[in-house]
This record gives structure tokens, C-alpha cells and sequence, in this order.
């Protein structure tokens, strides 16, 4: 039996379902039996029948599939994919701002610890940030951690009044103006999609901002036969298998997560066959309670 069959034949017997982010390296997304943006594994990981989910991302994610299904085994494929940008707001933070700012409504990116999302009103995903901030009844939004996903937003908000966090995510954050102009005039006709955790500087210069999803469902719809893409290389996998006649172009060769990039098949396989507490997702009980909330008030925004 090879590697692939026996994943297969673990996952039915351990009763296991595979949800996979599309940064993660393609071999990994061709054996999950979800793969999506944050927001779709977020609605995913909340209706999964199987009793254990075994996810192929960062620890938020994970994280984030526990709270919404919290009676559920989770483990991560890798135990130490973290996410940088996670890590640059604290609950103790969180809580100074909420001394500082009694009015505002703390937006919180899924992008974050559970602990944080225990501080927060209501969290977002990239493709939800515009509808579930817009939604909130608050005209004051203090929004962390991601200050370029929150610039992005507030633009298209003026009726709310924005207050910004100092968090970016160092995998977008090096995709450069320069690098962008020069691919832009090696590929004049290629439209540039960009995703929102890019610099305003990256998407000003872009046809088209999104979450990955998005990105991924606009190249499909539109005519054009080559595109610039400004986000994490793991996209190119379903953009290149959805789009055979398509051609992508990353901006820069070092556009990838190293922490995605620690999910391999063959750590799958290492799970998959010990299912053990080491790499599962345990949380406090305090804080599953408080996190949740701002993740189910999201999914209920997001629906309006
Ligand atoms: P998406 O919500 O677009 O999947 O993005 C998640 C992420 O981590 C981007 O860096
Ligand atoms: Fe975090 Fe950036 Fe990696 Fe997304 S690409 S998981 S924001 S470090």
C-alpha cells in the first residue's frame, strides 16, 4: 500500500476528516477532504460529522476549529506551525486597549491566539472583515492585529472611526512596490490579485484584492490568460490545477509561510497513524468559553 492509500485507509478507520489551508504545499490539499480560505474552514470545521479533524495549517486555525467544535479531537499536522503575525497582539494588550477605548468594538482577526479572541467582540477573516465590521452597531472599531487588512477595511468604511493595531504578517510585508512595478512591466496584460494582508503600497498598485478564495475564484472568472499574484505561493496548486491555460507569477520567489510549509505529507502520515495528545489542540475551559464567542458572532455577522 503506498503513502497515500494508507492515509486513506487511516482516515476512514480513525474516523478522521482532513482540512487543509491553501498555503499548504499541494501534495497535503490533494488528500484533504476540505480545502478553503479561513472563513470556509471555519464554517467547515463547525458541521464536520467525524469525531477527530485533523488540520493542515497554523495553530489558529486549529485552534479556531476546536472552539467551534469543541466536543471534537483536533490535532495539527504540525504542532509548532504558528503564525507570526498571531503573536503581535496579547490578551494583556487587548485588555489595555478596552481600559484606553470603552466605546470601541475589538475586531479581532482570526489570525490570533484563543486567548486574544477571549478579549475580543467579534472576530474576522479576510473575506468577511468588510461585512461583519460593517455590520457592528459600534462606530468605533479597534482592530487587531493586522494594521494593513485594517487599513483596507476602514477604507472602505468611512462611516466607522478605525483605530489601528502595528501587526503585519512578515510573509506579505516583503512583497515590495518595486518588485511588483518590475513584474508588472514584464506582464502588462496580467491583472495583479493581491491579498488584503499586503502593504496599501502592494494594493494600490493591484486589479484585484481578496481573501485566497477570492483570489483563487476571481483568476477562474475572468478572461485574462496570465496574472500577477500577491500572496503566499500555496495558492498557485489550485490555480494552476483549476486554470491549465492560465499563467500565475508570484511577485517574489520568497512570497512563503515557513510555518505552512512545515505541513508535509509525510507528518500526515506520522499523525494519522498515532493520533496522540501531542500535537492535539487542548485549550482551557475559561478561555474555549470566552473565545468562541467573538468566532460564532462572526459566522452570524457574516450571514446577515
Ligand atoms: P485567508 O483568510 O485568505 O485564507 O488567509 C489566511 C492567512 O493566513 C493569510 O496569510
Ligand atoms: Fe500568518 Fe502570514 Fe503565514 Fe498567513 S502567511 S499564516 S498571516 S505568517
Amino acid at each position: 500500500m503506498n503513502k497515500i492509500e494508507q492515509i486513506r485507509k487511516w482516515k476512514r478507520e480513525k474516523d478522521v476528516v482532513i482540512l487543509a489551508h491553501y498555503y499548504v504545499e499541494g501534495d497535503v490539499q490533494e488528500i484533504a477532504d476540505y480545502v478553503g480560505d479561513s472563513f470556509a474552514l471555519a464554517k467547515a470545521a463547525a458541521k464536520v460529522a467525524q469525531k477527530n479533524i485533523l488540520f493542515a495549517g497554523v495553530s489558529f486555525m486549529g485552534e479556531s476549529a476546536k472552539l467551534l467544535n469543541p466536543q471534537k479531537h483536533v490535532y495539527m499536522v504540525d504542532e509548532t506551525a504558528g503564525c507570526p503575525m498571531a503573536d503581535m497582539v496579547t490578551a494583556d494588550q487587548v485588555r489595555q486597549i478596552r481600559a484606553k477605548y470603552p466605546d470601541a468594538a475589538v475586531v479581532c482577526y482570526v489570525n490570533s491566539s484563543a486567548e486574544v479572541k477571549a478579549e475580543s467582540d467579534v472576530c474576522v477573516t479576510s473575506s468577511n472583515a468588510l461585512k461583519v465590521t460593517g455590520n457592528l452597531t459600534q462606530k468605533q472599531i479597534y482592530f487587531i492585529p493586522d494594521s494593513h487588512l485594517a487599513h483596507f477595511t476602514a477604507k472602505k468604511l468611512p462611516e466607522k472611526e478605525f483605530i489601528f493595531h502595528d501587526g503585519y504578517c512578515p510573509t506579505h510585508q516583503e512583497i515590495k512596490r518595486d518588485f511588483l512595478a518590475n513584474m508588472k512591466a514584464k506582464h502588462p496584460n496580467a491583472p495583479v490579485l493581491a491579498h488584503p494582508e499586503c502593504s496599501d503600497e502592494i494594493l494600490e498598485l493591484s486589479d484585484y484584492v481578496g481573501s485566497t478564495a477570492d483570489i483563487i475564484r476571481f483568476a477562474g472568472e475572468s478572461d485574462a490568460e496570465e496574472y500577477i499574484i500577491a500572496t503566499e505561493t500555496g495558492v498557485f496548486h489550485p490555480l494552476q490545477k483549476e486554470n491549465p491555460g492560465k499563467k500565475f507569477y508570484s511577485v517574489i520567489s520568497s512570497q512563503v509561510c515557513p510555518d505552512m510549509k512545515k505541513v508535509t505529507l509525510e507528518k500526515v502520515a506520522y499523525v494519522l497513524e498515532h493520533l496522540n495528545e501531542q500535537t492535539e489542540i487542548v485549550l482551557e475551559d475559561s478561555i474555549m468559553e470566552r473565545a468562541k464567542l467573538p468566532l460564532e458572532k462572526m459566522l452570524q455577522l457574516a450571514s446577515l
